[in-house]
């Protein structure tokens, strides 16, 4: 009796399947009401007393063999059971398509990132209104003309006339209003104005606007921030040239261009033979505006700049209208991945 159950052993242990019907046979075969097992635990009785522990134990693994092989057979089988044998398993799945992000947050994210490395921290306010902080804190008093520097779109409201802020300075006065200096950060977001939609203008926009405001901040550490960023965004060899410029919040203002990176200053239809493109308005906080916020201008002074995301995203990725960026176009849109 120990001699075949060692053979059913080896047996068991050796046994393999293709098909289903191949498990139930040997299930039938081994475990089934007239199966081998039946008939040994049948012819147990006749096992001397004492060898019957051993015998018994020899039996039990049989038994416990067998129905391991029938499990593992029976679910590799229901695994496969499903798929069709003439589909190739070693074809490259289906392609999935996965989204991209913007080129206006990448963009964004880049500029964030390089202000970031410079101590910059990222400040968030509301995109619609009160007249003084898009306006009035920023030393446009009520009729003054400059407010026409930027089209406004006003909405009616409960509390009083409203409007979609201009741009994200307005962000920054809630900051100098709440915080005491020194304050370096940067206000992203979107910003609207009145403005006829084309290729060049629209009527909504995304803008980065810097502030610094510290003891004895100078121009000279405005130009050198500058400078730093055009280089780390546009490449070592950018150079950036001021023009002097007029905004109601700073005094002294100035206008920004960066040598173009199509020509590298040679001049070509990009940089409309000029060597230079413009990327961002910029100035020394006006005193003014210091004191609406509640700031000692006497004690503290500060710079601060701001571009527009769209301008830099054109130049960066040598887009030529505007109105791309807002169509939704997944054409467009899926062709821009963050740098690596
Ligand atoms: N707020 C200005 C604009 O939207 C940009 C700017 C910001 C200019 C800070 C100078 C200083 O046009």
């Amino acid at each position: 009796m120990r001699e075949r159950l060692n053979e059913l052993l080896v047996e068991v242990e050796s046994f393999t399947a293709k098909k289903p019907e191949q498990v139930e046979e040997f299930r039938i075969k081994m475990l089934g009401s007239k199966g081998v097992l039946k008939e040994l635990f049948a012819d147990f009785k006749n096992v001397p007393n004492e060898h019957k522990k051993e015998v018994g134990q020899l039996i039990n693994q049989v038994k416990e063999q067998a129905q391991l092989k029938i499990d593992e057979f029976k679910a590799l089988f229901e695994n496969i059971i499903t798929v069709d044998n003439t589909i190739d398993l070693t074809k490259p799945g289906f392609p999935t398509t996965v989204g991209s992000r913007h080129p206006i947050s990448l963009v964004k994210n880049e500029i964030i990132e390089i202000f970031s490395r410079i101590g910059f921290t990222v400040s968030e306010g509301p995109e619609i209104e009160d007249d003084w902080h898009n306006f009035s804190a920023l030393n446009f008093p009520p009729e003054h003309p400059a407010r026409d520097m930027q089209d406004t779109f006003f909405v009616e409201s409960e509390s009083g006339e409203m409007a979609l802020r201009t741009h994200t300075s307005s962000v920054q006065v809630r900051i100098m209003e709440n915080t005491k200096p020194p304050i370096r950060t940067l206000s992203p977001g979107r910003v609207y104005r009145n403005e006829a939609i084309s290729a060049r203008a629209h009527c909504f926009f995304h803008q980065i606007e810097g502030l610094y405001i510290a003891e004895n901040v100078s121009f000279a550490d405005l130009k050198q921030t500058l400078l730093y960023f055009a280089k780390e965004m546009f490449g070592e060899q950018t150079e950036i040239r001021l023009r002097p410029s007029y905004f109601p919040f700073t005094e002294p203002s100035a206008e920004v261009d960066v040598s173009c990176s199509v020509c590298g200053g040679k001049g070509c239809n990009v940089c409309k033979y000029s060597g230079f493109l413009e990327i961002l308005g910029c100035g020394m906080v006006d005193p003014n505006v210091l004191e609406n916020c509640g700031i000692d201008s006497k004690k503290y002074s500060g710079f601060a700049f701001g571009m527009g995301v769209e301008r830099i995203a054109m130049l960066k990725y040598k887009i030529n209208d505007l109105r791309l960026f807002s169509e939704g176009d997944v054409r467009f849109l899926s062709q821009f991945k963050a740098a690596q």
